[in-house]
């Protein structure tokens, strides 16, 4: 393979230089991490899965007028998005009670909450990525008020959309988090949505029996992760039944 500049590597995704000027290529990998990388394995085929979920997501936000990074898919790994300057910050949109809101406040997960409540984490490994408020993010220069506002209103978009996409599948969407960045066109800028979309960063519960089909299974130690992504994925008619995604099972990472 021709050798081409990688941009960033993150914990579970590459990003290399793309083919015209604007434009990167998107890898996803088959590492799982969790506890900011505490717990790391190498699941065979998850980057497979997460590539396919996410193009059909980013596919169908951008066919309803919400903006994203995503330009097409280029192969079983790889997509071909827009350069953005990341914004970092961590959106998170629940709309039941799980993981760390659960925790904090004392809420029994499983719980619907009155309203869906979006929150902002600051994205730093060192700090393990605290959260903020909409002070924090304004007060430090991370996203102006307007930009917290467009952030905001897409995320409402968003979830609305993905509530009704996995709701017609039997799945219930718990929670997910999202990430924007800033792109340029001519002399104006927009914020988009940038990243990945999957189970990675979702909580998805199958309706009847509350089955996690997310990275929950690996972050408790639940096996089962690759069933439950491909499960996914062919619930929303993704992957046809036969096709293969191999997976040797979970590789412990040192
Ligand atoms: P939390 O309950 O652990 O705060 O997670 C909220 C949502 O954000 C959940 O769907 C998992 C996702 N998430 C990520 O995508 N990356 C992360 O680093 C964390 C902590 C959560």
């Amino acid at each position: 393979m021709k050798s081409r500049r990688r941009i960033y590597e993150g914990k579970a995704k590459i990003l290399y230089e793309g083919p015209e000027p604007g434009t990167l290529v998107q890898f996803f990998k088959d590492d799982a991490t969790a506890f900011n990388n505490k717990k790391h394995e190498v699941v065979d085929g998850k980057g497979v899965l997460n590539n396919r979920i996410s193009e059909f997501v980013f596919g169908h936000l951008n066919n309803i007028g919400i903006p994203t990074h995503f330009i097409k898919r280029l192969n079983m790994r790889e997509q071909l998005i827009k350069e953005v300057e990341i914004i970092p910050l961590e959106v998170v949109v629940r709309n039941i009670a799980a993981g760390s809101l659960a925790k904090r406040l004392g809420i029994e997960e499983g719980e619907v909450l009155p309203r869906s409540i979006i929150e902002f984490y600051y994205k730093n490994d060192v700090l393990d990525d605290p959260m903020v408020s909409e002070e924090h993010v304004t007060a430090f220069g991370w996203a102006s008020p307007q930009e917290i506002d467009d952030m905001m209103a897409l995320a409402i978009r968003i979830n609305d959309f993905l509530s009704g996409i996995f709701l017609g599948v039997g799945i219930q969407l718990v929670d997910f988090k999202i990430e924007f960045g800033r792109h340029w066109e001519n002399d104006t800028m927009r914020v988009i949505l940038a990243d990945e979309i999957s189970p990675d960063s979702c909580r998805l519960w199958d309706i009847e029996t509350k089955d996690k089909l997310d990275k929950d299974r690996f972050r408790r130690d639940m096996g089962g992760m690759l069933e439950a992504y491909r499960d996914v994925a062919q619930r929303l008619g993704i992957l046809t039944e036969n096709e293969p995604v191999k997976g040797t099972g979970p590789r412990l990472v040192k």
